[in-house]
């Protein structure tokens, strides 16, 4: 196999934090590259760099064997490079189709030969078994989809190089099948891939090479067969890292949160409740298993006062909610980790510790005088100890929380829903984006959470965390409840049954 990328001694430099520090990384055609590293350790600043969002501060970047200076993302796209983002660019009201020209910058006429690019389009799904409606639009298609679309969109752009950034951190696991078969035939066909991912199984599966990332250096490259999770991990974190169980409790104390028949958006099979009943007992995790979009993200929104049940009821503490507001319920001490962190979770261009202290900005440690003066000093004693305390990787307190690295925002978000002494947590897809190091604290936080009394919901995509930590389990399809299960020894095949709706 050929070597169609080599970068050669990258540094890449914020402020006087190397966020990359004389990495060497190289792709060989049609193979797949993983990078592995815990959250933070520059695994998307390399990729930046590399599409040309981010220059170098030392380095050079080779393809096929030839020096080149990549100064903008577009010429990342005419040098063949793609990128998929874990966040998808696409815009949501205009089809699959007109996404994928948009500033396709081979035809510059007035018109637009939408035949024979329709063609291209569709040759090209074939080839690469992507299937997807052309006429579509986005905003009615499925995460996995929206995936293929940006998959295609870069392959249109004539990308001999993919880089698949966490590509199935959102995607069910059918969906994720369907992205190994789409990654097989890419490499079929002699393209190349670097992969991010924090999950071993998957890192193992999908890899020919692997190269780890520890604090923005390379540690070692390996081949995929040669080695194992355990090996990966501890080249990772630099530590062993013991596989646990956590005991399962059997709560029968009063419930925090109760909804009576709930409905929401009724007829949506998809993003609404119909007829929903379930409790939350102080004391408890209740873990919801089910396909994303089956109406969890409406559930989340009743049992946090983002919106209010059309019918049926919801009791909080014992009083009947009549009407919501979020301040209502965080005044309650609901806490949240919401499913999408960037638009719900944080204010990106605020400060980590502006972040830290959203809630808090009536809290007489940190502010008095009816929050006309703000005790800078007490703020940042306390932000400094969350930051140890939650392991929080940043330069500084006053570093925007959106140069943070994913997994470093979501260790935000905890430190302030947690150190609230919550009576109910609401955490959804709480260890999304995470790696092994930081879900591992995140979990082992929401059972010391429910140890110490608290009620908690957990909304989760991932099945196994569902199993690990639930100590009663729902499962929901197209808005309904299906079934309950204890969260011993649970019905492993009646759940996934239940799932798929059956
Ligand atoms: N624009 C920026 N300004 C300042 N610091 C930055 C910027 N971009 C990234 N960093 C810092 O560089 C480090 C590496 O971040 P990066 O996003 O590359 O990590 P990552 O390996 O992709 O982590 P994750 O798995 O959480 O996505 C982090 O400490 C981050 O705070
Ligand atoms: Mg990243």
């Amino acid at each position: 196999m050929g070597e169609i990328l080599r970068m050669e001694h990258i540094s890449k430099q914020f402020g006087d934090f190397y966020a990359n520090k004389d990495i060497n990384f190289d792709v060989r055609e049609g193979e797949v590259h993983t990078l592995l590293g815990e959250n933070g350790a520059g695994k998307s600043t390399l990729m930046n760099v590399l599409i040309g969002l981010y220059q170098p501060t030392e380095g050079s970047i080779y393809l096929r064997g030839k020096k080149v200076e990549i100064d903008s993302p577009a010429e990342a796209v005419r040098l063949g490079i793609g990128m998929v983002h874990q966040h998808f660019m696409l815009v949501e009201a205009m089809t699959v189709m007109q996404n994928i020209i948009l500033g396709d910058k081979r035809y510059k006429g007035i018109f637009i030969d939408h035949a024979a690019r329709r063609k291209e389009i569709l040759e090209l799904s074939w080839r690469y078994g992507l299937n997807i409606d052309l006429e579509a639009k986005i905003t009615d298609i499925s995460v996995g989809a929206q995936q293929r679309v940006e998959i295609l969109k870069a392959l249109y752009r004539g990308a001999e190089l993919l880089i698949l950034d966490e590509p199935t951190a959102a995607l069910t696991d059918i969906e994720v099948e369907g992205l190994y078969a789409v990654i097989d035939k890419l490499k079929a066909e002699g393209k190349s891939i670097v992969f991010i991912s924090h999950k071993m199984r998957e890192v193992l599966h999908v890899s020919d090479r692997v190269t780890i990332l520890r604090a923005g250096k390379t540690i070692q490259t390996l081949a995929a067969g040669e080695t194992d999770g355990k090996e990966l991990a501890n080249l990772m974190i630099g530590r062993d890292l013991v596989e646990c169980e956590y005991e399962k409790k059997e709560s029968t104390d009063e419930p925090v949160i109760e909804l009576r028949n709930v409905d929401f958006n009724k007829t949506s099979k998809h993003n609404g409740l119909n007829d929903v009943s379930m409790m939350v007992r102080k004391g408890e995790i209740l873990g919801i298993a089910g396909v994303d979009g089956n109406g969890q993200s409406q559930l989340s929104q009743i049992v946090t006062g983002v919106s209010m049940a059309e019918a049926g009821e919801v009791i909080l503490k014992g009083c009947k909610v009549s009407h919501v507001t979020a301040a209502d319920f965080i005044e309650k001490n609901v806490s949240h980790i919401p499913e999408d962190r960037n638009r719900m979770g944080l204010v990106g261009n605020m400060t980590v510790e502006e972040n830290l202290l959203l809630k808090s900005t009536q809290d007489c440690a940190f502010c008095d005088l009816n929050g006309w003066h703000l005790k800078k000093k007490a703020m940042r004693a306390y932000s400094e100890t969350m930051r140890a305390k939650y392991d929080i990787r940043c330069q500084g307190m006053d570093q925007e929380i959106r140069s943070l690295s994913g997994g470093n925002q979501q260790k935000v978000i905890l430190a302030r829903e947690l150190e609230a002494k919550p009576d109910l947590l609401v955490a959804v897809h709480p260890t999304r984006g995470l790696d092994i190091g930081a879900t591992r604290y995140v979990r082992d936080n929401m059972i010391a959470a429910r140890d110490a009394g608290c009620a908690v919901l957990l909304i989760s995509a991932d099945f196994d965390e569902v199993l690990q930590l639930s100590d009663r389990i729902i499962v929901m399809f197209e808005g309904k409840v299906m079934g309950e299960y204890s969260g011993k020894n649970p019905p492993i095949s009646t759940i996934s049954l239940a799932m798929a709706g059956k």
